[in-house]
């Protein structure tokens, strides 16, 4: 068996880059104590919780044209996040987010992910969170490719998931304990569907892999499901503050939190899809039936456009950086 040391390694990192590598443009990580944009060194300690035992909580957030949007709600999860599952943050929130601004400067592009990880950290491979040296930091910052509209304006196809949601205590937390989460976009995949959407054993509805689903009903009210059975999405919180803020024809008539179920999206108007990745986006089918007459709808061009108007000029919500000259 090859035996690789420092300067073994050295020498092998170059051919360790793979074509996804080119939008790995920067990663921060406590353990090195500094930002590295060589792709082969942006590693994790296999020995840190998050690697074995998903032990740790995360968030992504985007940037657009040099401003980082929503930093502070994204942050504030993450701390309760930790608080809810006892851990420790490695630094102060504003020392993370000088972390996360210097981290993306560095990173030199004016368009991407922030991916930010708070973990149990290194120490041992059992289960005993006790055992480790210490909570870490790692921040990467990566490509944002084309939004889904963008590359699919009809909408989104989806349908019912197999696997059953998170209860509500580890559903309200962004841990790294994704497992459900996965095989829900597997499922999609593999059904050749945009997303699927778990519904509870009272047949209600919760939430996508990675986002939050609304809908239009008959009263042109837009309804999310109960925000303590779920992620409660920095998106969802925003585009229901903005609906409440728009008026007009296509505008909906209220915001609100209301359980409901697949006869109500079998009523509904149109059916909007909202989370980071996603902003608003909108479902055409579900399982196999058009919501609404199957086309984009007014409140989902409303709120689209609001949001995106949001992100891009939001002083308030919006974190600046420079990049390297
Ligand atoms: C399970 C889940 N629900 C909803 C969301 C949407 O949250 P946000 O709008 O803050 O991205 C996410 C985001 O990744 C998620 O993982």
């Amino acid at each position: 068996m090859n035996r690789i040391d420092l300067a073994a390694f050295a020498q092998l990192a170059p051919s360790l880059r793979k074509p996804w590598h080119d939008g790995y443009y920067a990663m921060y990580s406590s353990v090195l104590g500094g930002v590295v944009t060589e792709p082969a060194l942006m590693t994790l300690p296999l020995d840190d919780h998050m690697a074995h035992r998903g032990d740790a909580v995360f968030e992504a957030m985007k940037f657009v044209d040099g401003g980082i949007y929503n930093l502070r709600p994204h942050i504030e999860r993450l701390r309760r996040s930790a608080d809810a599952i006892a851990l420790a943050l490695p630094v102060s929130l504003d020392d993370m987010e000088r972390i996360i601004v210097e981290t993306a400067c560095i990173g030199n592009r004016r368009e991407g992910y922030v991916r930010l990880f708070v973990s149990r950290g290194p120490g041992g491979f059992d289960a005993n969170p006790y055992a480790v040296c210490g909570s870490q930091l790692y921040v990467a910052i990566t490509a944002m490719p084309p939004s889904f509209m963008e590359q699919r304006p009809e909408g989104a196809r989806a349908g019912v998931s197999s696997i059953p949601p998170k209860s509500p205590m580890y559903a309200r937390v962004k841990s790294c304990n994704y497992l459900p989460n996965a095989l829900m976009k597997k499922e999609a995949v593999d059904r050749g569907l945009d997303l699927v959407v778990a519904f509870d054993e009272q047949g209600f509805m919760r939430e996508g892999s990675t986002e939050n689903v609304g809908l239009v009903n008959e009263d042109g009210v837009l309804t999310f499901p109960d925000p303590d059975r779920m992620l409660r999405g920095t998106t969802m919180l925003r585009v229901m503050e903005l609906a409440k803020d728009t008026t007009g024809a296509d505008a909906p008539t209220d915001a609100v939190f209301r359980e409901t179920t697949r006869a109500d999206i079998e009523r509904a108007r149109e059916m909007l899809i909202v989370g980071t990745t996603w902003d608003v986006s909108m479902v055409c089918q579900f399982e196999g039936k058009p919501i609404g007459d199957g086309r984009p709808g007014p409140v989902y061009r409303a709120l689209r456009e609001r949001l995106l108007e949001d992100i891009r000029t939001n002083t308030a919500l919006r974190t600046t950086f420079g990049t390297e000259p």
